[in-house]
């Protein structure tokens, strides 16, 4: 059996959870790693700046040049692994220019897995990427989300700290960021049973037994939090654009203003924003639920976040 993994990682940690996915299948199948590289890397840690500047193409799905990866056409794989990560709300630049170039012709017909390592708001991206693999006529059998469970505070406190400063470790009150080392280790459960699946050919019945194995945690009330975002980052992200490209100086102004009130809506707002998120989970229940086992599927319906 042959599996391409397709992967973009700034910090290692989605390779990380990649090498443990695929430990358990190595015995049984040829496994190769192909990352996308794009043509001028992304800064780690990030200044403020270019954090920022990197939305509008983000939301926009606007594609950057990557290096070509041509042996992804050299072998029939039996089964493809997409990691990506969402970057505001949206899949990482490096990601979409992947799904948008000509390399990704190799997903056609194939089967493929999603596999996400975020810190808690990966339900657009994951739709424009659904909508991408249609697009690209690839089929979409499975997705394994991987992310840090602590609160939504906790988590954007230690995500600014390890995306700026680069300290991914526990610090004052505050712990590790990201994903936790127990989680990524734990994805190993997930290799046999897709082994299994695709060996017998009963791909259709993958994801559910992989959201037996616990492959996709949603707490509902983020899907109120994700659809606020979702509602207002494209009307910024059009603003800008329509000022100039990545890092152009007229664009400066409306970038910096996105990035106070993101700032404020995150840390002044956010008490209000989880009450009454919480407020509407609550009255919305029985809607929620639904979309939440939507949201945990592989299935695309477009227009589910608007
Ligand atoms: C520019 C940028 C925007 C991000 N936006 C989101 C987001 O919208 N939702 C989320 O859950 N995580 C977000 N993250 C966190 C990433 O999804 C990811 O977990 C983290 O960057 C580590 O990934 P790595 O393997 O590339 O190092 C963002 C990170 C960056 C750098």
């Amino acid at each position: 059996m042959k599996i391409l993994v397709v992967y973009f990682s700034q910090s290692g940690q989605l390779k990380n959870i990649l090498d443990n996915v695929v430990q358990d299948m190595k015995s049984e199948a040829e496994i190769d790693f192909a990352e996308i590289r794009p043509d001028q890397a992304f800064p780690f840690p990030w200044s403020s700046a270019t954090f920022f500047d990197a939305m509008p193409e983000s939301v926009l799905q606007v594609p950057a040049k990557i290096q070509p990866m041509p042996a992804l056409g050299n072998k029939d794989y039996d089964l493809v692994i997409f990691g990506y990560q969402p970057w505001f709300l949206s899949p990482s630049i490096p990601a979409n220019s992947f799904l948008q170039s000509e390399w990704a012709e190799a997903l056609r017909n194939k089967p493929v897995i999603t596999v996400i390592g975020c810190r808690n708001m990966w339900l657009n991206a994951q739709e424009k990427v659904k909508e991408q693999l249609q697009r690209l006529g690839a089929n979409h059998i499975g997705n394994i989300v991987l992310e840090d469970k602590h609160g939504n505070l906790t988590s954007t406190l230690t995500i600014i700290r390890w995306l700026f400063k680069g300290q991914k470790e526990a610090s004052g009150r505050l712990p590790d960021a990201g994903v936790s080392e127990r989680d990524m280790r734990d994805t190993q459960r997930y290799g046999k049973p897709i082994l299994r699946h695709i060996k017998e050919g009963r791909t259709e019945a993958l994801q559910q037994d992989l959201l037996h194995l616990g492959a996709v945690h949603l707490r509902p009330n983020l899907i109120v939090l994700e659809k606020r975002g979702v509602s207002q980052f494209p009307k910024w992200a059009t603003k800008a654009r329509s000022k100039g490209g990545p890092g152009a100086p007229e664009r400066k102004p409306v970038i910096k203003l996105f990035s106070r009130i993101l700032i404020t809506a995150i840390f002044v707002l956010s008490p209000i924003s989880s009450l009454t998120a919480k407020i509407k989970t609550a009255l919305k229940k029985k809607q929620l639920l639904k979309e939440v086992a939507y949201f945990k599927g592989v299935t695309y319906q477009a227009g589910k976040l608007s």
